[in-house]
């Protein structure tokens, strides 16, 4: 049984500050944070600093076998494990249960990249001076690894940096989101129960820029792996110095649906809601601008805004329940103020555009000039913009008018129109036939322009957490 109150005294022991964390939905508070100071994140770092040589020089199969128990822990915990997310996130349970599902995997990816962390053999003799030497390289663990990680993943998006960090060898910590620290915690009991040594693994909660200057300070923390906006991500690079960093920030995901799909359009707006709504949009890949042929671009509206229509709003909790409300009160005033910018200038609402609960209602715009903000930035909220376009042409240059370049979709009949597109987009991600908002957990994901430095999916964040170690062997002498 994992249980997070235990790390949470633990904590309590040695701060004096506190918040509630409080359920989204219900308003009722689930658990008590204590607020960690500088002097915390400071011992933290001198408590994984102190486990490194540990961890290091543990057996790739002995870290392996930890994170593979660590992922059967979590699947046999699920349910409970589920029911954290959906309340200090407020995630519909549906969407809770697949993200401990992804995180099982994750577990499982971290556990057999652990056992593959594989060099290369060098000829020395391709050089003219170098005949008579046999070279290898190896892979070192760096160090302490500090991560910083965003609400909506509360636990996929830790465990995307925990699990590269111990199956490489190196010791980590976590400064959570400030509403969801507790599916954190419950990562660091599965791992802990699964024989991962306490000070490998440290999760410390408080105020995201306190903390974080620490981390950024510190000698003894070698890299500083962050999910969040760009302008945090910004300034977490410029303050870093030598350190190595990964920032995977926002992005405006664009989908483009082409005429030659004409017969498939039911499947396309099953699957493009799914990918706006999902999480209530509050996901870096979520399906936001949504380019359709002009063609079909009527049908294809109709059907969506129907789709969007019927989403069940309710408790995170309840199994029926597809969106709620949002993380918090702010995030749904940007949202009415950004759509009731575009409307401002010329867009028109073809259903919700209104505050539901804490939440937004499922909404679709059209008519978005390309300089409104909800347009340009990412929404992180239930909006959607549909676009009609004469053409895949059309489609592409208006999907890389963006700051951003993490994921795109498309969906063609037409090989050589999706083939051009997909080598003409300006992204790290690109979907033929999918949705820009689907992930699975061991691809390379990275994001260009605005969206990021570096890359993530297991076996690319552990290659940003190790040092490549060159060896000749000169037989000759
Ligand atoms: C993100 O929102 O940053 C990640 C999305 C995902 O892992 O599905």
């Amino acid at each position: 049984m994992l249980q997070y109150q235990p790390y949470l005294d633990q904590l309590a022991n040695n701060t004096t500050e506190s918040q509630a964390l409080v359920n989204p939905h219900t308003k009722e508070e689930i658990a008590r944070m204590p607020i960690c100071k500088e002097e915390q994140m400071e011992n933290a770092i001198k408590q994984a600093d102190g486990a490194f040589e540990t961890i290091k020089n543990m057996p790739a199969h002995e870290r392996s076998d930890i994170l593979n128990r660590a992922s059967e822990i979590l699947h046999d915990n699920k349910q409970m494990v589920a029911e954290t997310i959906a309340q200090e996130a407020a995630k519909p349970i549906k969407y809770a249960l697949s993200e401990v599902d992804r995180t099982v995997q994750t577990l499982k990816f971290s556990s057999i990249e652990a056992r593959k962390l594989e060099g290369e053999s060098i000829p020395m003799d391709a050089a003219p001076n170098g005949a008579g030497r046999d070279a290898y390289t190896l892979f070192e663990p760096i160090g302490v690894i500090g991560a910083i990680t965003p609400f909506n993943f509360p636990l996929n998006l830790v465990v995307h940096k925990v699990g590269p960090a111990i199956a490489s060898g190196n010791t980590v910590i976590v400064k959570p989101a400030e509403k969801t620290p507790l599916s954190a915690i419950l990562l660091r009991e599965a791992l802990v129960q699964a024989g991962l040594p306490e000070d490998a693994y440290h999760v410390v909660p408080g105020e995201g820029k306190v903390l974080g200057d620490v981390l950024l300070k510190s000698d003894a923390v070698q890299k500083i792996t962050f999910t969040g906006s760009p302008p945090v991500g910004r300034e977490i690079k410029s303050n870093a110095g030598l350190k190595k960093v990964t920032l995977e920030l926002g992005n405006n995901s664009a989908l483009y649906v082409d005429k030659s799909m004409n017969d498939r359009l039911d499947d396309i707006v099953s699957k493009a809601v799914h990918g706006s709504y999902a999480y209530n949009g509050q996901v870096c890949i979520s399906t936001q601008r949504i380019y359709v042929h002009e063609d079909i671009a009527d049908t294809f509206t109709d059907q969506f805004i129907k789709g969007a229509e019927q989403l069940t709003f309710g408790d995170p909790l309840d199994e029926e329940t597809d969106i709620c409300n949002l993380i918090d009160k702010p995030s749904q005033q940007r949202l009415l103020e950004w759509i009731e910018d575009a409307k401002q200038q010329g867009a028109k609402v073809l259903t919700g555009g209104e505050a539901k609960d804490d939440g937004i209602a499922p909404t679709v715009l059209t008519n978005v000039p390309e300089g409104a903000k909800i347009m340009k930035e990412e929404a992180f909220g239930p909006v959607v913009i549909i676009n009609r376009v004469a053409s895949g042409d059309e489609a592409l240059k208006a999907m890389n008018n963006s700051q951003y370049g993490l994921s795109a979709g498309l969906f063609s009949n037409d090989m050589k129109q999706a083939i051009d597109m997909a080598h003409g987009l300006e992204v790290g991600q690109v979907l033929v036939n999918d949705v820009p908002t689907l992930r699975f957990d061991h691809m390379p994901y990275g994001g260009r322009k605005q969206s990021g430095y570096g890359y993530e999916g297991v076996k690319y964040a552990i290659h940003e957490m190790v040092n490549r170690k060159m060896i000749s062997l000169n037989y000759t002498f």
